[in-house]
């Protein structure tokens, strides 16, 4: 097995292809006078095997910042979409669309240079862009892991051209079961989405089912553990975020703590019922069965601040959410900029790396458990009383209104 090697200024991060995951390593010496014996060793007791299956392949130009580079890239390679989903955030905007190809291949040469782990092609609806094809064979020429996330909805000719180009990690949506998720996308949708998985089960191509739980769908969880344990795969469920678009939807089925906490209550329970699909949420504080959402180790708000996002039109933002607030958190345009100096520069971004979750410092489960849930709901509202993220139920738990364990 491949583990890439990155040195950070802490030490370095194995990264290992088949399972998709980071481990943060410490070190007092730095990372490249380290004995390769002692690093195989290292690397073989993390990932539970011997040295020799292990070939280590090391990445990275520079140690900078507190990270040398995101862990993964989210890039939206198209602001068009072939649905129109009643939850969604994010309105179409053809007229965004600025990156071409060119510009792709200027990022990811970049992105492989600073040693980014992963890139992840979003969208609105990535496989519709023109260039979708063009982009997978790159990332995969360079060496990165390339993941994906789709709605499903496409034909079979593309289907099958997506399955042969193998990526590393396929992220398909299904929202509750047949009824809510044709109700929220459109009749029909169901039936792709699942289609998708199916034949990604039968090429053995790595994959995950994205579920957000929402007033409509928080009922139909087992449903989608059940779809997720015939195409073998496991689950993040994703708590519906009331940003950008689609207002009615949010009014009538957005969450509170309350229902967030019957929501993490029940998958919690079903960890241990279904053990075989792994589950993830947030605000999994319910229970021992916890199952990192992202990693904890470094001590940065949220996720954000450890992937990064570029927009269609080439701004990068910490994360798509941050979007939505008035371009405050817009650190530069990768069309005029490198990646890295926008990484190691921007002020916008410094800034950010410097916030201090400071109504969590006090939560036992912080950067334990949870990392303090999502800056953009705070930042959003600011009406989050107590906390930050406007769906902890910490303080529901603390005030005695609801247990510490976890139901049915
Ligand atoms: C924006 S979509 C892009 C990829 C693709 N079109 C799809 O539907 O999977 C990425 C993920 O965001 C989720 N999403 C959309 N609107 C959301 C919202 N308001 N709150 C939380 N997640 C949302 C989608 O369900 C999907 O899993
Ligand atoms: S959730 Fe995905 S498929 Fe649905 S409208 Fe949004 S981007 Fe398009
Ligand atoms: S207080 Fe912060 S760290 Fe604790 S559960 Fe809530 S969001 Fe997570």
């Amino acid at each position: 097995m491949i583990i890439k090697i990155r040195p950070e200024s802490f030490g370095y991060i194995a990264f290992d292809k088949r399972s998709r995951k980071h481990r943060f390593v410490t070190t007092d010496l730095p990372a490249s006078t380290l004995a390769r014996q002692d690093m195989l060793t290292q690397v073989g007791k993390i990932f539970d095997c011997t040295d020799e299956d292990i070939q280590l392949e090391f990445v990275g130009d520079k140690v900078r910042q507190r990270l040398s580079a995101p862990l993964c890239l989210y890039l939206e390679i198209t602001r068009y979409c072939t649905l129109r989903c009643n939850h969604c955030y994010k309105p179409e905007d053809p007229l965004s669309q600025a990156m071409d190809l060119d510009d792709f291949t200027k990022l990811l040469k970049d992105a492989r240079d600073m040693g980014i782990f992963e890139v992840r092609l979003c969208g609105n609806e990535p496989t519709i862009s023109p260039i979708f094809f063009e982009v997978c064979q790159q990332i995969q020429n360079l060496g990165l892991f390339l993941s994906i996330n789709t709605s499903g909805i496409m034909n079979a000719r593309t289907r099958r051209r997506l399955i042969d180009i193998r990526p590393d990690h396929v992220v398909v949506s299904v929202d509750g079961n047949q009824a809510t998720h044709d109700a929220i996308r459109k009749p029909g949708a169901y039936a792709q989405a699942v289609e998708l998985l199916h034949a990604l089960q039968e090429a053995n191509i790595q994959r995950r089912i994205n579920c957000v739980i929402s007033g409509l769908t928080m009922n139909h969880m087992d449903e989608v553990i059940a779809l997720a344990k015939e195409v073998g795969c496991g689950i993040s469920f994703i708590p519906l975020r009331t940003m950008g678009r689609s207002t009615e939807f949010k009014d009538e089925f957005a969450l509170t703590p309350k229902s967030m906490y019957q929501a993490v209550s029940h998958i919690t329970a079903q960890k241990q019922a279904v053990p075989e699909v792994p589950l993830e949420t947030f605000f999994d504080i319910l229970g021992n069965g916890f199952w990192a959402h992202h990693t904890m180790e470094i001590n940065i708000p949220c996720p954000a601040g450890k992937n990064g996002f570029v927009s269609a039109d080439g701004t990068f933002y910490p994360c798509d959410w941050l979007r939505y607030m008035e371009g405050r958190f817009a650190c530069g345009n990768v069309r005029q900029s490198s990646l890295a100096e926008i990484w190691e520069k921007s002020t916008t971004l410094q800034a950010f790396r410097q916030i201090v979750r400071k109504k969590c410092l006090d939560c036992t489960h912080y950067l334990k458990t949870c990392y303090g849930g999502c800056w953009c709901s705070y930042q959003e509202s600011m009406d989050c009383g107590e906390y930050e993220d406007k769906l902890c139920f910490a303080p529901l738990i603390s005030a005695g209104k609801m247990p510490i364990t976890a139901g049915g």
